[in-house]
């Protein structure tokens, strides 16, 4: 089931639209996402569901998921190449969730870092969503018979569920499911710039991350504010070794090892670079902003092609369960 027609195996990888897309996504996730759409069959999808486990009014969360289609898509997400669909949209996900949620025991949910992480982020809306949220991930994976699953470092445990999800499905009724490798870019975990040991992260805070929509003027502020100890200039320098040049970041090398680097030069040229970068990005952004009914359709005609997929297998899942 994991091969299509065209005998590319299926990946599929998604994103919350819990706020603006940063370069720790960027780096981490989306990149990979784009590059790997020559090698598989992808299936990319704006969760939003997963995100109401966080406390989003209606219209924040729409604005949010429009945005993220765009961003994406002036990333480079291709949808003649890939489906590009809105999680919510695809029903299917929900159900093999259900199943999921009866198979795995409450307390491997509880172990789950991020749940924990959570707990402590948001006492007072500790919703069974936030617990059963890894449930709901392995069913966006596995409803599409994916195989590969291109995450940040900080996913891994929840693609671990997933991969014991599957074999406890396999075990119960019928081996079915295949299993799922993480796909890892070389950024693994980009840092926060206000904070240089924590990931880079929406929940730090506007400060901790260079959003894709950021201005120059924005953007020129938070790197130059950015904490420069000896995490942070790493962090820093890391980032210039991706948009800058090779020349440059060899010798902020050689000039850190000498005890020799301006802080200030490497935040300047760094600034310079993710603007550079940023620039055409930008201005795709602008278009598809501006075109929000070309985007609506993208995202329609995605769910339609991702709904064929989940219904397919969704029926033999449900046949092997016995609701069928
Ligand atoms: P989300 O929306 O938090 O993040 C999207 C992707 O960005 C990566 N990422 C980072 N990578 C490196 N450094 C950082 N500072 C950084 N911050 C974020 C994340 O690892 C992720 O790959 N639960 C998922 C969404 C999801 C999903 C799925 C992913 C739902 N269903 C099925 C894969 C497969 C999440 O919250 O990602």
């Amino acid at each position: 089931m994991n091969k299509n027609s065209n005998g590319m195996k299926t990946l599929f990888s998604g994103i919350k639209p819990t706020g603006q897309l940063h370069l720790g996504n960027y780096l981490g996730a989306i990149k990979n996402w784009v590059d790997l759409q020559k090698k598989y069959d992808c299936i990319y999808s704006v969760v939003d569901l997963h995100a109401l486990t966080i406390d989003i009014d209606a219209a924040t969360l729409r604005k949010n998921t429009r945005e993220l289609a765009v961003d994406l898509l002036a990333l480079g997400i291709n949808p003649k190449k890939s489906i590009l669909c809105k999680q919510s949209e695809v029903t299917g996900h929900t159900e093999l969730d259900w199943i999921f949620n009866c198979l795995i025991p409450v307390a491997e949910l509880e172990r789950m870092t991020q749940y924990k992480d959570m707990c402590v982020r948001q006492p007072k809306n500790v919703n069974a969503g936030l617990l059963t949220y890894p449930a709901l991930m392995a069913a966006d994976i596995l409803i599409y018979g994916a195989e590969y699953v291109p995450v940040g470092e900080d996913q891994l445990q929840h693609l671990e569920l997933t991969r014991v999800l599957a074999r406890k499905f396999n075990n119960k009724y019928k081996k079915y499911f295949a299993e799922i490798q993480p796909i890892l870019s070389k950024n693994i975990r980009v840092m926060s710039l206000n904070a240089p040991n924590k990931k880079m992260s929406k929940s730090l805070g506007e400060t901790s991350y260079i959003a894709i929509r950021d201005n120059a003027a924005t953007i020129t502020k938070k790197i130059k504010k950015a904490v420069a100890d000896e995490a942070g200039v790493k962090n820093l320098l890391e980032l210039y070794k991706i948009f800058g040049e090779t020349t440059k970041y060899k010798k902020f090398n050689r000039d850190l090892a000498k005890k020799q680097l301006m802080n200030s030069t490497l935040k300047d040229e760094l600034t310079k670079s993710v603007l550079k970068f940023l620039k055409p990005v930008q201005k795709k952004i602008k278009y598809y902003d501006a075109h929000p009914l070309e985007v609506e359709k993208i995202l329609s005609d995605g769910a339609k092609k991702a709904q064929v997929l989940a219904d397919k297998n969704l029926l033999e899942i449900k046949k092997l369960v016995g609701l069928i």
